[in-house]
């Protein structure tokens, strides 16, 4: 397994986009009302200004790192709520489009980690990894709406299964999905699960996830367990396999780490 320092450890999250997009909308709203008081009265109307907002947060977003595609959001923001306002929308329609991505999505805004779920194929290739002679531990880091339990649930009647979710809606439908299956699903984030107790460890989650995900499993996860990842590689550390998916779906291959870390009780897995 080749190794290279991650760039930031479980500890040290990278700052939020959504900080920094919302420190750009802060600064180009502090300069704005400071020309508005420091320029002659002029006859600007508010779109002008709005305009003027938004190629300042555009600057400022495109001379940070954040991804480029936040240019154009930036760009448009104030212009967006100033059109938004003279449409005289009833205040419940925006307070529910403001909360039903933060329901749903969660983990885009936070981790970079949008909702999508794993497929058959996917979920047949986990399967080839889980014995039903032993009752294997898995976790799945980001379980969705439990999907992927629920078909692990049914093939694997013994294996001991977790899911960890913190969009509030996805967890309450997996919640509800897998009420009876006795499974857990817990409300929470995946960088407070302790993996040590886990066999296989499951996630589907995004590349910018994988090098702090990879940092706490090789602290976390005992020696012998399995570390999969749908689709998605840690940067410099090769996997001891990967299984083709058949391409049918947006998943292109699971990458199996089998983990070197503290000896554990040993793990029953295939
Ligand atoms: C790509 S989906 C995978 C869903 C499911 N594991 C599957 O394979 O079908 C990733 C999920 O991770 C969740 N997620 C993202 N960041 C998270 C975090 N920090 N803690 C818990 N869940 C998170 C997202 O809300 C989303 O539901």
């Amino acid at each position: 397994m080749s190794r290279r320092k991650p760039p930031h450890s479980d500890a040290e999250a990278p700052a939020s986009p959504i900080r920094k997009a919302a420190l750009c909308l802060v600064g180009a709203t502090v300069l704005v009302v400071v020309l508005m008081n420091a320029l002659p009265p002029h006859d600007e109307t508010p779109f002008q200004w709005a305009w003027l907002h938004g190629a300042l947060a555009a600057s400022m977003a495109w001379a940070t790192t954040m991804p480029r595609w936040w240019v154009p959001i930036m760009l448009l923001f104030a212009p967006a709520v100033l059109l938004a306002l003279t449409l005289q929308v009833p205040p419940l329609v925006w307070l529910a489009a403001g909360l039903l991505p933060w329901l749903v999505f969660r983990g885009a805004l936070r981790d970079r980690v949008p909702l999508f779920l794993s497929d058959q194929p996917a979920i047949s290739r986990l399967l080839e990894m889980i014995t039903d002679e032993h009752p294997v531990s898995v976790v799945d880091l980001g379980c969705g709406t439990g999907g992927l339990l629920l078909a692990l649930r049914e093939a694997r009647p013994i294996a001991r299964l977790r899911g960890v979710e913190n969009a509030p809606l996805t967890w309450l439908i997996a919640r509800i999905r897998l009420a009876k299956s006795a499974v857990d699903v817990v409300y929470g984030s995946i960088w407070d699960e302790p993996l040590g107790g886990y066999d296989v460890v499951y996630a589907y989650l995004s590349p910018a996830a994988m090098p702090r995900l990879w940092e706490k499993a090789r602290r976390e996860m005992r020696a012998g367990s399995l570390l999969v990842s749908n689709s998605f590689e840690v940067p410099g550390v090769t996997p001891q396999r990967v299984l083709e998916l058949d391409g049918t779906g947006m998943a292109t291959a699971l990458y199996v780490w089998e983990m070197g870390g503290p000896p554990g009780p040993g793990t029953q897995v295939n």
